[in-house]
């Protein structure tokens, strides 16, 4: 709702105005304050909710030091200069080299709703207005983005604009996630001094090391413990995020848009906008920062299975089976196998297409190759589709190879640094480094974009595909159009691209997938079902990465997949298991070449997805809670459901522990007052030799019943695992009804 009250004077330098009532929006637990009172927003508090009442804002600000400016240094919404700050600034832009540093100040403040705001800054003399729109959602997500636009006359170059919240001083630790090809999203922590701590993306993609979290927290913050604040950036271009810490104390998070030289320069009455930037408060560890981020992927209308209530099928893709070498009969043997098992989604990986043996030659040509398949993809998706499972297709719509028929009637659609791109064979201008054999197709090209979409509708409505594995395979290096940088436009035409594409063909998904997990991000998750989070499906390997992912996307949109025994990527080998078990946590499928398996195997791993279909319900909407275990050896992570009737937890050690035993293990999360039954479900705790390394605790064999309060706290006696093992353990509220228990006395 507009509240006329909040508009100032069209000259907010005039001050006539009465100033706005402050913005304190809270909910679930996380409160944003903002103060008008000296005509510029001013950020005051972001963190734990401070109560219903508005506090004495007095209490929340600092006094001015010595040698300083003589007034108060103002947090702004957008920190700026004009107003002291001496922190990174949050707009850097000029007209010309003139206008560079801007005074913002209040025009109005709408509160659309009690979690939403509209601020308008604008600053009469550089020529530019700033909106910002908030809203603090369901669950403590906060989100925030500016809009500038340009109302001067000539142009306004704008070089970076970020968002920025504040950070409470208790915090003293800084974590972050970086990573490379198979081995995406580890984490890495710091102490947080005085200073900046930058982390930048310059991939023109999300990028493999991108800190898909960036959090700062007090010392020694833990999944279940501590004060954190933490920020994502839901963009798949170039960005920095960063955490800085002025002279006075003060220090902020936050993130922006990382653009190149001339990138932004916006014409009179053009606006840029920025990305979405997410943050989210937790007092009680990084699973509540999880908890944020789940409740908001989860409440949006085109979440998978929300509005349709359909679980997340069991995906095979060929790709580790059969790589390059597609022939029909083998294709149409491994439908049959993964029928056999389960299986509910086939996806035909890379090389169906046009010229495409090997990786040197094809993309590009987006037709299905007449030489491999003379009949069309139709006999093997209509196998597919007879078995009951649906189809899903491979493309990377944004590469091309210059051995493509595409590129060689346009050499120009080649993205590039020069004026006039091109390949060198056709006498064009310098082309980026090859990756992969690959370049860039420029999609900012209107033709070139049109040319893609026409093909993968076509290949849509020609096909029965259900699903699309959309990949994205190099850097983008250089990355230009008509001589001018152009990562954000070419990732606001893939945007577009698959915006309408989604239009056309709502019931199809689409997985982003980029070299595995170097596209993962809310921006590309606002317009896809979900990512791959790495190439690497080695269980040990995938233990970490899902888990520092699955800190800002839950698990039914993070891909995960049962590898071969021995993996393609690490050459480790492991038990069925233990990889059934670490792919159990995700969105579940293989990636094995599932043809003639042993028959004890077979019945393992079908016995593994019925697992998987009896618990996916819980796993895709409940709470995901992991144990501060103090053993690095030993790992406890669990899916709880929200009304604590049940929950599923996987106990693996990654290694051999220090200690002869592990001792006792907490199962955080359930309801204290219930009582609950645990009991071990896979692997078999009949055939515990295979796993365990001495006689384990006679409940492994039996299950236990405990109380919610004595399992968090207290926990159970482990057994000894082998290293690169694990065990699933299914608890049950046992004085439920439902779960056949009785009513409970005590705890
Ligand atoms: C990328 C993907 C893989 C696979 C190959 C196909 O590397 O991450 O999963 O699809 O491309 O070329």
């Amino acid at each position: 709702m507009h509240n006329p009250d909040l508009d100032l004077a069209a000259d907010p330098e005039a001050g006539t105005a009465t100033p706005p009532a402050p913005l304190y929006l809270r909910r679930s637990g996380t409160a944003l304050l903002i103060d008008f009172s000296t005509g510029e927003p001013a950020l005051l508090h972001f963190g734990a909710d401070l109560g219903p009442n508005l506090p004495d804002l007095s209490l929340l600000r600092d006094p001015v030091p010595h040698s300083a400016l003589d007034t108060p240094v103002t947090l702004g919404l957008v920190p700026q200069a004009s107003s002291g700050w001496r922190g990174r600034p949050g707009l850097r832009g000029h007209r010309n080299g003139r206008a560079f540093s801007p005074r913002l100040r209040l025009a109005s403040a709408d509160v659309n709703d009690a979690g939403s705001a509209v601020i308008t800054q604008i600053d009469p003399a550089a020529g530019i207005t700033i909106q910002t729109e908030i809203r603090l959602n369901e669950g403590g997500l906060l989100q925030l983005r500016h809009h500038l636009t340009n109302d001067g006359p000539d142009e306004y170059t704008v070089e970076e604009l970020a968002a920025v919240l504040p950070v409470g001083r208790a915090a003293t630790e800084i974590l972050d996630l970086t990573g490379r090809w198979c081995r995406e999203s580890h984490p890495q922590r710091l102490p947080l001094h005085q200073g900046t701590w930058v982390r930048s993306g310059r991939h023109g993609r999300t990028g493999h090391d991108a800190s898909l979290l960036l959090a700062a927290g007090t010392g020694g913050f833990g999944y279940g413990h501590g004060h954190v604040w933490a920020v994502h950036l839901g963009w798949s271009g170039n960005h920095e995020s960063f955490v800085d810490t002025a002279g006075d104390g003060r220090t902020v998070i936050g993130a922006s848009e990382l653009l190149g030289s001339a990138e932004v320069t916006l014409a009179s009455a053009e606006r840029y906008d920025t990305p979405w930037l997410f943050a989210a408060y937790s007092g009680a560890g990084l699973d509540g920062i999880s908890e944020a981020f789940y409740a908001w992927f989860r409440a949006r209308p085109h979440h998978p299975g929300v509005a349709s209530g359909k679980p997340r099928p069991v995906v095979l893709n060929v790709w580790e089976a059969v790589y390059f070498d597609h022939r029909l009969p083998a294709l149409l043997e491994l439908a049959d196998a993964a029928a056999s098992l389960g299986v509910e989604r086939y996806v035909l990986d890379d090389g169906w297409f046009r010229g495409r043996r090997s990786d040197t030659a094809g993309l590009g040509d987006w037709y299905v190759d007449e030489q491999l398949w003379p009949e069309g993809l139709t006999p093997l998706i209509d196998a597919v589709t007879g078995h009951g499972m649906e189809f899903g297709l491979w493309v990377e719509p944004e590469m091309v190879n210059e051995d493509s028929d595409l590129v060689r009637a346009h050499p120009d659609w080649i993205a590039g640094p020069a004026l006039h791109p091109g390949t060198g064979a056709s006498g064009g201008a310098r082309l980026p480094e090859r990756w992969r054999h690959q370049q860039v197709l420029d999609l900012v090209n209107p033709e070139a974009w049109q040319y893609i979409y026409d093909r993968l509708d076509a290949l849509l409505r020609e096909n029965r595909i259900s699903y699309l594995k959309w990949d994205q395979n190099r850097d983008l290096t250089e990355m230009g159009h008509a001589g001018r940088p152009s990562v954000h436009a070419q990732t606001m035409a893939v945007y577009r691209l698959l915006d309408a594409l989604r239009a056309a063909h709502p019931g199809v998904e689409i997985e982003s997938c980029s070299s595995g997990g170097a596209r993962v991000d809310l921006g590309i998750l606002e317009r896809t079902d979900r990512v791959w989070g790495s190439d690497c499906n080695d269980a040990l390997e995938r233990q970490t990465i899902q888990r520092w992912t699955g800190m800002v996307v839950p698990p039914e949109l993070v891909g995960s997949h049962i590898g071969p025994t021995t993996s393609h990527t690490t050459a480790r080998t492991h038990d069925l298991s233990f990889r059934a078990i670490t792919a159990l946590f995700g969105h579940f499928g293989l990636e094995w070449d599932v043809r003639g398996l042993e028959p004890a195997e077979h019945t393992e791993l079908a016995h593994a997805i019925a697992l998987y279909k009896e618990h996916r319900s819980l796993l895709h909407t409940g709470r995901m809670v992991r144990a501060d275990e103090p053993d690095p050896a030993l790992r406890l992570h669990g899916v709880v459901a929200h009304d604590g009737s049940e929950a599923l937890y996987a106990l693996v050690s990654t290694a051999t522990s220090f200690a002869e035993v592990p001792g006792r293990v907490c199962l955080p999360g359930l309801q204290p007052g219930s009582r609950y039954r645990v009991e071990a479900v896979y692997p078999d705790p009949d055939d515990s030799h295979a796993f365990i390394q001495t006689t384990p605790p006679p409940w492994l064999g039996t299950g236990i019943e405990a109380s919610g309060q004595f399992l968090a706290m207290s926990g159970l006696p482990m057994p000894v695992l082998n290293p690169e093992h694990g065990v699933l353990l299914a608890v049950r509220r046992a004085d439920d009804p439902a779960n056949g228990g009785q009513p409970v006395r005590n705890s």
